[in-house]
């Protein structure tokens, strides 16, 4: 044997050893012993040493020579878990990110030994497939019929760009040739949208100065501030390219009224008929399984186009977003993307390759771990389970109610709850800094770790339920926390 082959030989029997379940054994126990650790709600949530520190930590060459796989998993553990973010432990109540359903946790990686492109149907046989059924299955919750379909994103940044980008060939059809044009439509929305909207304005060259922005009413979006808004784009002669509404606000969790916003883009019909709905639900679209949270979304099916994360309150580890179209044909003139060397000729690409609906080329098939959640757990458990986390938001507005230090300021419509601290004896302007404060002290104590927000033109403290083991207990845990943090930082 040549030198070549004693090495590639070498290789290739750590490649083999590294690939059986013995082998995993030292990583999934990580995974393991990480929801155990977090599981009876002990320790700390997060870390308290700064990124330099984790990074200084890091520094070094890169290592040339290899390592046994379970001294690398040693080292990841020392090195990195322990200054995570616990997401699994029930005293974490921050951001939109879940507490993954351990289901689906061990499906992603499965998901990657099998390392399907969803991009075309001959790099995945039986997972575009298992796409187009899982897409039918969300359409249907809408409310769409057969003409509907998506495709599956990254989230819901993407989501609703993609579906931007379909209103943008609707109102501009040669635009993937020609461009925008001299005098581009314009996208309208709520002032509580996420800055997906504003963003993909900025990315398909609309600009953020086309974007035109509604005020809320009891943080939903104003229905007469739409209509004024409308009136005055129709009498200037503008071109109204889309009106985005939110099913589940990013600060607040409110759902704008979807039945009235979808009337008046029905009145402002153009040349093309009524004006295009997107709705953004990428974290409110679990309503829509839930008997219980069903009409915040009434008027959905009106929309044009829907966003909607299963990575958000469906609990799916990252990343699992979806966009949904009324009319998948719309999705398709979103793109025109030849590229022979991919997309194949032929009705058996046209129907089921996914790459030309999508903005992604290659792309995990990620579909598979929401259907193995759906599968695990089913539809209905699934819904009790985002029941579950809106009812834990509403535990909490019910402990601050009555209290004269922390107050709850809209009653939630989901599982988010802003509220806001008020020490007696200090100024409105003084109390945003240290809301500030006192939010990265109580993350910084370990017991616990939330989130600040800006409502009203005020900083505010701001909690996600989104995992299914914080319950009331934890709840009080976290009123205590700070109100203890909040004595020690006015002694
Ligand atoms: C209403 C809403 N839309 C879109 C997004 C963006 O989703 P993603 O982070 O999955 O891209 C969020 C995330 O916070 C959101 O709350």
């Amino acid at each position: 044997m040549d030198a070549h082959a004693d090495q590639d030989a070498e290789l290739l029997a750590m490649l083999e050893a590294d690939a059986t379940l013995e082998a995993a054994r030292p990583i999934l126990e990580l995974a393991a012993g990480y929801f155990a650790d977090t599981r009876r709600g002990e320790g700390p949530v997060s870390t308290w040493h700064s990124a330099q520190v984790i990074a200084d930590r890091l520094a070094g060459p890169m290592p040339r020579a290899p390592r046994a796989l379970p001294d690398v998993a040693r080292r990841l553990s020392s090195l990195l878990l322990d200054d995570i973010n616990r997401l699994a432990h029930p005293m974490y109540i921050g951001h939109q990110v879940s507490a993954p359903l351990p289901a689906a946790v061990w499906t992603d990686a499965l998901i990657s030994a099998c390392n399907q492109s969803q991009a075309v149907r001959e790099m995945s046989p039986s997972f575009t497939p298992l796409e187009h059924q899982v897409i039918a299955w969300m359409t249907d919750l809408v409310g769409w019929d057969e003409r509907a379909g998506g495709t599956m994103t990254s989230g819901g940044t993407e989501a609703t760009f993609t579906a931007l980008l379909a209103a943008r060939s609707r109102a501009v059809p040669d635009v993937w040739t020609n461009g925008l044009g001299a005098n581009p439509p314009v996208v309208v929305c709520g002032e509580h949208t996420h800055y997906a909207v504003s963003r993909a304005a900025g990315e398909m060259g609309l600009g953020r100065s086309r974007v035109i922005v509604v005020p809320s009413r009891a943080l939903r979006m104003d229905p007469d501030a739409l209509r004024a808004r409308l009136e005055t784009l129709r009498d200037s002669g503008t071109r109204v390219m889309a009106v985005v509404a939110t099913a589940g606000c990013t600060a607040t969790g409110t759902f704008d009224d979807l039945e009235a916003i979808a009337d008046l883009c029905d009145t402002f019909a153009d040349d093309h008929g009524p004006l295009w709905l997107h709705v953004d639900a990428a974290h409110g679209g679990a309503a829509m399984l839930s008997p219980r949270h069903r009409h915040r979304v009434q008027g959905l099916v009106r929309a044009r186009s829907v966003a909607w994360d299963p990575h958000k309150t469906l609990l799916l580890p990252l990343s699992a977003g979806m966009v949904l179209l009324r009319d998948q044909d719309d999705l398709t003139r979103a793109f025109t993307q030849e590229a022979p060397y991919l997309f194949g000729a032929g009705t058996d690409a046209q129907v089921w390759d996914m790459g030309p609906r999508s903005f992604q080329c290659s792309r995990r098939a990620d579909v598979l771990k929401l259907w193995v959640a759906i599968e695990r757990y089913g539809a209905d458990h699934l819904a009790r389970l985002y029941d579950r986390l809106c009812r834990m938001a509403q535990t909490l507005h019910g402990l601050l109610s009555g209290r004269a230090d922390f107050v709850p300021l809209h009653e939630p419509m989901s599982n988010i709850l802003c509220f806001a601290w008020t020490p007696a004896g200090v100024a409105d302007e003084a109390r945003d800094a240290l809301t500030d404060a006192l939010r990265e002290r109580y993350n910084r104590s370990g017991r616990g770790w939330i989130t600040a927000t800006t409502l009203n033109g005020r900083r505010v403290l701001r909690v996600t339920v989104m995992n299914a083991r914080t319950d009331a207990s934890h709840l009080a845990r976290l009123v205590d926390g700070l109100v203890a943090e909040a004595a020690l930082m006015l002694r």
